[in-house]
């Protein structure tokens, strides 16, 4: 077979690796934006020296600038830079995967139609700030496509058909149609502009008129009118109003306060096909499991406290959104989930199909969760497999998978889910997204995180839902703590996969049977005894370490146990950003007072806090334990937002749980008998 050499100019960041990335190239334009990274750093609120206005403050994030009249009167959450730098980074990658096919749709190449769909001899030409210039690469074509290779080097271009680019701050027509549902002050919209190349526009959109006007201004202040258009409707109606086919947004971005569920029927009829939606939730107490019914009647979904919790609630969420779309024969495709400081964001794109949403029931789950040692089981829904003609056929599944009493300790299971229990990311997406993070540092404030969190995401386990903490297994059985490279080698040594999560800094996840795990406790627990007289034959440790293990733990550690994100030093779980950070309140016309006793109970809260500081979502869990007093006196103007609860007061379900498995403080394990001071994690 003889093959025609055919030069082509590749951009340097985009890999060659084709059938999604079909463009042609264009000169590198130096019009446009500066580099975000030359720009002013970070969020930086001038305050009161910037103030010329009275009362007025001006925050620059990434490309942007945003003006506020007053704190607090529009909401705008500093904390939240990496939410919207992540999100400028997945709708860059979306809107090349997006241009890329729309150019095979339109066949801009004449002859085009006659070439073999993965050859990739065009690449979209989108110009990400702060990406090199593009390379001449050479791509070998296979004798088929060699006739029509002198198409290809040059003239390929029909008459009037104009090599387009795709440039931030420039209205590409192909280009993506966004909506930030729930818009604020306009930042991410505006970011979004000035930031990301492809879009056809941007329609940033608030229910309050307040925000709608400071939309207007801070557009008008960034020079984005073209891109951005300012609406002031509530988010449902507007998505409603964008339901038939044509009209239909490429990119739906909500970040309500607190629970998206509300808009979420909305949000999966009015995404394109293949649309991107990005999706925002800092209810975390109700997904982490503190009050189930509540979880439940938000998202379908009972959540329960557990270690895994913050997995467990981005897989609550998928679990929601799949079960929406399918209503209207449509089903979710996750891109990349992520659970960070406060909140989790999960990016999941659309598709339609009756066929392929038979398939929803098999991809989700039950969780029996042991009271007493926090061993899980998933339980499928329903059951897909093989049928004739390489049909698939559906039935019920069978279960359960545990028995009524737990087999390890004794003790009962709880039930939790149904939750999303295929993989959470799409890793050839995350692969790109980090490397164009990795490879153009400077485009974002938060790339260092970014690359972090991306790094530990391509090293999840993509197949093995949840997941175990150390100091969980080492409590379970009041033993000092292993290295985690030592239990990880364990695990690897007899035979399996383990990782670590993206979502908590001491996850365990893996493929062994909790019967292999226990075992290999077992054995670590015969290297530093734990005194029997001093368990209650009750309690899971006592049951647990009654028993001999099967399999011998070989705990030498192995190269392959260290993680290479690890093993590169990358910046993967961060600490707290700032002083009073989580979600925020409310805005609120003339917002300064009730923003401000907000701030002081913080101040209060954070300086009684002890070290290490408490996991914000145990945290945020564990505040809503307490009954408002203001609620009660009805004078709590927080809503769902005050961190103090608003139910009833219901007697805690604590009775007969064993201490050492209180889901609640996983930071603060009581200390066991013969407790030594493990060396613990990192
Ligand atoms: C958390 S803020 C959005 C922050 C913004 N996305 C950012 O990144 O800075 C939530 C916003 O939703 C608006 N909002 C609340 N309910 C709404 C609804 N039903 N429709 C549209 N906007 C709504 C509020 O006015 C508020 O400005
Ligand atoms: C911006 O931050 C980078 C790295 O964080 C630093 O090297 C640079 O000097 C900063 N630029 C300005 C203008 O502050
Ligand atoms: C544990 O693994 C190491 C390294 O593979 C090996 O040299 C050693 O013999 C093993 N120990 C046992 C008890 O199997
Ligand atoms: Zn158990």
């Amino acid at each position: 077979m003889s093959r025609a050499r055919i030069v082509l100019w590749l951009r340097l960041t985009l890999r060659p690796a084709c059938s999604l990335y079909r463009a042609r190239f264009m000169e590198e334009q130096t019009q446009g934006l500066r580099n975000p990274g030359e720009m002013e750093n970070g969020t930086e609120p001038c305050g009161e020296e910037c103030a010329s206005e009275a009362q007025e403050t001006t925050v620059t994030e990434g490309a942007a600038k945003i003006a506020f009249p007053s704190a607090n009167e529009v909401f705008y959450n500093p904390v939240q830079e990496f939410n919207r730098d992540l999100t400028c980074a997945v709708i860059t990658e979306f809107a090349r995967v997006q241009l890329a096919a729309k150019g095979i749709q339109r066949g801009a190449f004449s002859g085009g139609a006659s070439l073999s769909p993965d050859l990739c001899f065009w690449v979209a030409a989108v110009k990400v700030p702060g990406e090199k210039d593009v390379q001449k690469v050479v791509v070998d074509l296979s004798e088929q496509e060699e006739e029509n290779a002198e198409l290809k080097e040059g003239a390929n271009l029909a008459p009037g058909d104009q090599p387009r680019t795709a440039a931030v701050g420039e209205i590409c027509e192909e280009g993506l149609r966004v909506l930030e549902g729930l818009a604020a002050s306009g930042l991410r919209s505006i970011r979004f502009a000035r930031e990301v190349p492809g879009l056809q526009s941007v329609v940033a959109n608030d229910a309050s008129a307040r925000a709608v006007d400071l939309i207007r201004r801070n557009v008008q202040l960034n020079g984005v009118a073209h891109l951005v258009h300012p609406r002031q409707a509530d988010a449902r109606m507007l998505m409603y109003q964008h339901q038939k086919a044509s009209e239909r947004f490429d990119v739906i971005d909500l970040d309500p306060y607190g629970s998206p569920a509300p808009f979420l029927d909305a949000a999966v009829q009015a995404v394109s096909e293949g649309g991107l939606l990005c999706v925002t939730c800092t209810d975390m107490a109700v997904l982490a499991g503190n009050s189930g019914e509540t979880c439940y009647s938000k998202y379908g979904a009972m959540a329960l406290k557990s270690r895994a919790c913050h997995e467990m609630a981005l897989r609550i969420v998928l679990h929601s959104l799949d079960l929406r779309a399918n209503c209207y024969q449509r089903f979710v495709v996750p891109l990349l989930s992520v659970s960070a400081d406060f909140y989790v964001r999960v990016f999941v794109r659309v598709f339609t199909g009756q066929a392929k949403v038979k398939a929803s029931a098999s991809k989700q789950a039950l969780v029996f969760q042991c009271v007493g040692c926090g061993t899980f089981h998933l339980q499928r829904l329903g059951k897909a497999s093989g049928a004739s003609g390489g049909r698939v056929k559906f039935s019920a599944a069978c279960g359960p998978p545990v028995a009524p009493e737990c087999e390890h300790c004794g003790q009962r299971h709880q039930l939790g889910g149904p939750l999303w229990a295929e993989p959470i990311h799409d890793l050839d997406f995350v692969g790109r997204v980090l490397e164009a993070v990795s490879t153009n540092p400077g485009r974002f404030h938060t790339a260092e995180r970014i690359r972090g969190v991306l790094s530990v995401i391509t090293e999840e386990l993509p197949d093995v839902p949840l997941y175990y903490t150390l100091d969980q297994l080492s409590s379970t059985i009041r033993c000092s703590t292993p290295r985690l490279l030592q239990l990880r080698s364990a695990l690897l040594h007899a035979g399996f996969r383990v990782s670590l999560s993206h979502a908590c800094k001491n996850a365990v996840k893996t493929d062994a049977p909790s019967s292999a795990l226990w075992d290999i406790m077992r054995c670590w627990e015969k290297e530093c005894p734990v005194k029997r007289e001093r368990l209650s034959e009750t309690s899971p440790a006592f049951r647990i370490l009654s028993v001999e293990p099967r399999l011998q733990a070989n705990f030498t550690i192995r190269e392959d146990a260290n993680p290479s994100s690890r093993q590169r030093g990358l910046k993967r779980f961060q600490a707290n950003p700032e002083a009073n950070w989580g979600p925020r309140p409310r805005a609120r016309p003339g917002g300064k007072a009730a923003g401000g006793a907000m701030e002081e109970r913080r101040r209060l809260h954070q300086n009684k806090r002890k070290e290490p500081a408490e996991d914000p979502v145990q945290r945020a869990a564990r505040l809503k334990t307490f009954p408002c007093k203001r609620f009660k006196e009805g004078t709590c103007q927080h809503g769902d937002q005050c961190c103090y609860s608003h139910s009833s007061p219901a007697p805690e379900d604590t009775a007969d749980e064993d201490p050492g498995d209180h889901p609640e403080t996983p930071c603060q394990n009581p200390p066991g008998p013969g407790m030594a001071t493990g060396p613990g994690v990192d």
